[in-house]
């Protein structure tokens, strides 16, 4: 088993990822304040590993909460129903929520271990690779809003993250692909020598070999570990990021939450960045087309819907959370593995950008 720290300060955190890690007793125990517990996952994650959970946590009082499952639940109706089983069972302060399930559960449970009481503990229990290497890490809780991805929530930590990672072997493939984007982002953004070894080793990724998959998940949580440390309220740098998903959140907006993954939606914006930075002069032709190619290979969409026009993407883009003063923020590359962000940069540009043909683009590859 590896262990990282989130260095938050008195609020730090272990992250514990290994494989066989959901039954080890001794993982959770220590980040427990009491007896009582409840556990909330969702009727696809129940079957498969609750029983798990709950014999790891066999010692203490459990309550069990099983959400409906899917980014389309991510809203207040559904945040209510955790309440009302912490409330039913008449949990107190010293309560602790278990987040069992992906980065849905994971954002839902955080927020309401934020409100609950005004602020009870959590530990997050991410299966799925998107929440191992990203969502699971660093505190962002959330529900969507119709009208904006992830627009309510609260930057509250969790007590600890326990990763395990056998839990991948029974994700369905577009959900692998789907957490594949967001380990490629970090190369992207902060680590080229991990792009490099990405693009070595997708295959073994894709066919789940266990040690590049620990691998990748270490590095990934170990730079998002970094970030966050830096900038734990996103400030400055955390906003790095986002890399890809102000493009992305408008496209799951558009699309309606759950048409297409999270992860696919960062997939095409991450390429429609790459595009915008070369387009700004600061990375090269050949350069995009290296990140089109590692994000195909990880059987990630590359162009986003035929569907979406320019006023669809910048009415969507003008609610992103990184923007100020009406003016829409975007992380973008100065290079393969160093990111910025800025709002400085002609709208024109951004225009052609949002019109490019990139089917046209990614064909140049074939
Ligand atoms: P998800 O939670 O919807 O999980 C994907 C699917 O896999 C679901 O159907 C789920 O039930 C199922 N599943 C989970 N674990 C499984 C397993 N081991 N085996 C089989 N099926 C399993 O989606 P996700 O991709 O994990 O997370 C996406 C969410 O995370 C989005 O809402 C996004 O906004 C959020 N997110 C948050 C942050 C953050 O910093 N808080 C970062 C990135 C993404
Ligand atoms: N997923 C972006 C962040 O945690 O800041």
């Amino acid at each position: 088993m590896q262990q990282l720290t989130v260095d938050l300060g008195e609020r730090s955190y272990p992250i514990y990822i290994g494989s066989e890690l959901l039954q080890k007793t001794d993982l959770f125990a220590p980040h427990i304040s009491s007896r009582r517990v409840a556990i909330v996952c969702n009727e696809t994650v129940a079957p498969l590993y609750l029983d798990r959970v709950k014999h790891a946590l066999a010692e203490n009082e459990q309550t069990v909460i099983v959400l409906p499952d899917g980014e389309q639940h991510k809203h207040w109706e559904t945040l209510q129903l955790i309440f009302d089983g912490l409330l039913a069972d008449r949990h107190d302060r010293k309560t602790t929520l278990i987040a069992l399930g992906g980065g849905v559960i994971g954002d839902m449970v955080g927020f309401a271990a934020a409100c609950y009481q005004r602020g009870v503990n959590f530990i997050q229990v991410p299966t799925t690779l998107l929440s191992q290497v990203d969502s699971s890490v660093g505190g962002k809780t959330g529900i969507n809003h119709p009208l904006g991805k992830n627009m309510i929530g609260a930057f509250y930590q969790p007590q600890a993250v326990v990763i395990d990672t056998a839990t991948l072997a029974t994700l369905p493939p577009r959900e692998l692909s789907a957490g594949l984007a967001e380990v490629i982002k970090y190369g992207l953004i902060y680590d080229a020598d991990f792009l490099t070894w990405l693009e070595q080793n997708m295959q073994r990724l894709m066919s789940l070999d266990e040690q590049a998959l620990s691998y990748a998940i270490e590095r990934s949580c170990a730079i998002k570990a970094e970030i966050v440390a830096q900038d734990e309220r996103e400030a400055g740098l955390r906003a790095i990021l986002n890399l890809g998903h102000t493009f992305g959140h408008a496209i799951e907006t558009e699309q309606g939450y759950g048409a297409w993954l999270h992860g696919e939606a960062v997939a095409a914006g991450m390429v429609m960045a790459l595009q915008m930075s070369c387009l700004l002069g600061n990375i090269s032709d050949v350069d995009v087309q290296r990140g089109i190619r590692l994000i195909r290979q990880a059987g990630l969409p590359v162009v986003p819907p035929a569907t979406m026009s320019v006023a669809d993407f910048l009415q969507h883009m003008a609610v992103d959370k990184k923007n100020v003063d009406g003016k829409i923020r975007l992380v973008l590359l100065e290079q393969l593995g160093r990111a910025v962000v800025t709002s400085d940069y002609p709208a024109n540009v951004l225009q052609q950008c949002l019109s490019e043909d990139y089917g046209a683009l990614v064909g140049m590859q074939d």
